[in-house]
């Protein structure tokens, strides 16, 4: 039975039964990957008027219909659509809600090729970029304008995981009537739901924990009811659909993203806390830990955390970082996250201009798989004692 919202059940049951009802396609559990530009209509007045469900490839299919059905019971969203990457997930709402002379707010942390979109693209369609603290909370106020149509989020940040307190700053940022996104992929719907933390808009690189397999690219962009229809008329205005198989892929994906995240969530956290107490490790940037910055905004917000997070090896440069990552063999070196293998990447951080802050030594980001947490430590020992060696 397909499950539109109701609130009662367990996450994992959610995950099980949310999306498509089987009974809509002859009782077959999945729905059915549809592939479609054309769609016919029964006679001229029904082709003229529209009057039907379905109309043309890029407006939606079975299959979309499933995953977007999916994703809103998951959001609490009014409305979902899917693009072919978790990067057109960004830029698409972006593209929606700026105009040119608005001035758009964006956290320093945020995932570079946001910055590279901002910086490029919408400065040269004449919108205002700046770039703020992910600790700003409700001083964001203090940073907005006349003409700031969006605030957008990232929290935890990417590749050194600052918090933001979302609910300060969507608050503040609406009183003035701008528009609040949040790109929600760290946490996904089930340790973080935006909308009901004041956000507008919540966006998702389904190419991680949603997809799990390092195989798939695809974005999610869930609005609420007031952002519904602007972000959905872009959406068909752009023509920026996805591929069925991809969308299915992303569908099956979240059957059993409940049990994964469990998993990553309990490997990252062992892992972490276990390289808190290695002599190579200056710190470890995971907000669930409890000596992290922003750890108590994590705890009063999400009910979780997922499987990546930043170390700060101790002391050295681009030669420990290298020695490091040359040393492991069981993670592999690589920029994505979210898949059930386990990978590190040596992160760049001079994009940042806000929020600058000095390191010990080299930030390494390591998403921590589904493999045996005993294997990873011995990988890590080993890439730790490379550095020493260095
Ligand atoms: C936070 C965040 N948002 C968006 C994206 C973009 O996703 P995609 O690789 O599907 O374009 C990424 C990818 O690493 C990401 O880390």
């Amino acid at each position: 039975m397909s499950n539109s919202g109701q609130d009662n059940q367990g996450t994992n049951t959610l995950l099980a039964h949310i999306g498509n009802n089987p009974h809509d396609y002859y009782g077959f559990v999945n729905p059915p990957v549809v592939h479609a530009s054309t769609v016919l209509f029964p006679d001229a007045e029904t082709m003229a008027t529209r009057n039907q469900k379905y109309t043309y490839g890029t407006r939606g299919t079975p299959t979309t219909d499933a995953l977007a059905a999916a994703v809103d019971t998951l959001e609490g969203s009014a409305g979902t659509i899917i693009v072919p990457s978790g990067l057109a997930a960004v830029t698409i709402p972006l593209l929606a809600f700026l105009s040119a002379d608005d001035h758009v707010l964006i956290v320093d942390s945020v995932y570079h090729p946001t910055r590279h979109f901002a910086d490029t693209m919408l400065k040269r369609l004449g919108v205002e970029v700046e770039y703020y603290d992910p600790a700003i909370g409700a001083g964001i106020t203090s940073v907005m304008k006349e003409n700031t149509k969006v605030v957008f989020t990232e929290s935890p940040g990417s590749n050194t995981f600052e918090m933001q307190d979302i609910p300060a700053i969507a608050a503040a940022a609406r009183a003035r009537g701008a528009v609040v996104m949040m790109d929600n992929t760290w946490a996904t719907p089930l340790y973080f739901r935006p909308l009901e933390h004041g956000v507008d808009i919540s966006i998702h690189a389904a190419t991680k924990y949603p997809s799990g397999h390092s195989d798939i690219l695809l974005g999610t962009v869930s609005a609420n009811e007031r952002c519904w229809e602007q972000l959905h008329e872009t959406h068909i205005t752009m023509g920026c659909c996805a591929a069925p198989d991809d969308v299915y892929q992303v569908l099956r994906g979240l059957r059993t993203m409940g049990v994964r995240l469990e998993r990553h969530e309990k490997n990252a956290l062992e892992i972490a806390r276990w390289l808190k107490a290695q002599s190579g490790v200056a710190q470890v940037l995971h907000p669930a830990l409890e000596s992290f910055a922003s750890h108590a905004l994590w705890k009063r917000d999400f009910s979780g955390s997922s499987g990546i997070f930043s170390i700060v090896l101790n002391g050295g440069g681009e030669k420990e970082a290298h020695a490091f990552l040359n040393a492991l063999k069981l993670f592999g070196l690589g920029y994505s996250w979210g898949g059930y293998e386990s990978l590190a990447v040596h992160v760049w951080l001079g994009d940042r201009t806000v929020a600058r802050r000095s390191y010990a030594g080299p930030v390494i980001r390591l998403q921590i798989g589904l493999e045996d947490a005993e294997d990873i430590k011995r990988d890590l020992t080993n890439a730790l004692q490379a550095v020493a060696n260095a």
